[in-house]
């Protein structure tokens, strides 16, 4: 959920966040303050605990084993895809097998010339220095990056006019990583300096249930596989999700069902949370009845669907629409959104004449 569709919640002035007063959606992928605190013993400790995305993390072996044979550190990393999939996690797991300290911060708070400036020099030679949300850097902030990351110093202008001059600022040898849910938000320039760029893709069921396997091993709730694939199918191909359904669904484990999660405390307690067999929620399925009922099925612009469900575009097409479109709820045309007739289905209504019929 944006900043903003989270202030909303509890009015436009006051800035509390929405998770401190326990108002946020389940299957929202992006983190919230219950994640942290409670997620963080759940986090892979090493690159043996970090599940699936076996591409990513092999490429990422051989290019740290070879920085390693070089003696240098590794090559500027940016890791892209949907909130939750483990980009800051992998950038973790890189420092530590690094033998690197990781200094996290995030676009947004590196708002001034000035903070990026003090960040990069007080770096030591080999440090991880993670930002995340990259694409949200300022222009010019991000302009100091370019020769920080290229050459590992930077240029200052002092003075004005024909007095002007550069002054360059040596740095230590760092690794930049970079996260970001929007690829397409950074600039090229930018883009063009990472050595290395690995996409997260969403996860497959049969990782998402070893996920949640270990999840529960590591919080001491007993699950057999039933249990742990009924929760992995609705947990959206994302781990954050997987582990917060699992916490959830432990509650009321503990309370209805002496403490042992199968199948059928896992689709008990997520029905109740409006959690669906396909892992939709309210907010998706009134997306797709907004678009069925209200635009006949589509094509529709996402301001309009917000218009229509009074939620900011920004919430509907970061969290909301990815995993539509990936399960095959929702396409995409010149001309906007449209329902797919299995998304008429998955609302339990015939789909219109002259639509090929979908398999799920
Ligand atoms: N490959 C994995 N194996 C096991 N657990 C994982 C894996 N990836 C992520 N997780 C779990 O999911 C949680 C979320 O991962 P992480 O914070 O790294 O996501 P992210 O991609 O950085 O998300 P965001 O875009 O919101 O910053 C982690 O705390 C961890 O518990
Ligand atoms: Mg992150």
């Amino acid at each position: 959920m944006s900043d903003s569709a989270r202030r909303r919640l509890i009015g436009p002035d006051d800035a509390v966040d929405a998770d401190v007063v326990g108002d946020t959606r389940l299957l929202d992928p992006q983190d919230t303050l219950e994640d942290d605190v409670l997620g963080a013993s759940l986090r892979p400790r090493t690159f043996d605990e970090y599940v699936g995305q076996r591409i990513v993390v092999e490429n990422l072996r051989i290019s740290m084993d070879a920085a390693k044979r070089r003696g240098e550190p590794l090559e500027h990393v940016l890791f892209y895809g949907p909130p939750g999939l483990g980009k800051t996690t992998l950038a973790a797991l890189i420092a530590r097998e690094m033998g690197a300290a990781m200094r996290p911060t995030s676009g947004p708070t590196l708002e001034k010339p000035k903070d990026v400036v003090g960040v990069l020099t007080a770096l030591e030679e080999g440090d991880v220095l993670f930002i995340d949300e990259i694409h949200r850097l300022g222009r010019v902030v991000e302009e100091f990056l370019y020769p920080a990351m290229e050459d590992f110093q930077i240029d200052f202008v002092v003075d004005r006019g024909a007095y002007a001059k550069t002054i360059k600022l040596p740095l230590k040898r760092f690794t930049l990583i970079g996260a970001t849910t929007r690829a397409g938000m950074l600039s090229a320039p930018l883009r063009e300096r990472f050595g290395i760029l690995h996409h997260l893709d969403y996860y497959e069921i049969a990782d998402l249930e070893r996920i949640v396997t270990r999840s529960a091993s590591v919080l001491d709730v007993p699950i057999d596989a039933p249990g742990a694939h009924a929760i992995a199918a609705r947990s959206r191909g994302t781990p954050r999700i997987a582990n917060r359904l699992l916490r959830r669904v432990r509650d009321f484990a503990e309370v209805r069902a002496e403490g042992s999660i199968t199948s059928e405390v896992a689709e008990e307690a997520l029905a109740r949370e409006g959690v669906d067999e396909c892992g939709l929620d309210r907010l998706d399925r009134a997306f797709l009845a907004a678009i069925v009922d209200n635009y006949d099925g589509g094509p529709v612009g996402i301001a309009a669907i917000g218009a229509t469900l009074n939620e900011d575009t920004e919430t509907l097409e970061d969290v909301v629409e990815p995993f539509l479109l990936k399960s095959g709820f929702v396409v995409r045309t010149a001309a906007g959104r449209k329902a797919t007739p299995a998304a008429y289905r998955h609302l339990g209504k015939q789909p219109p004449h002259g639509t090929q019929p979908r398999l799920l």
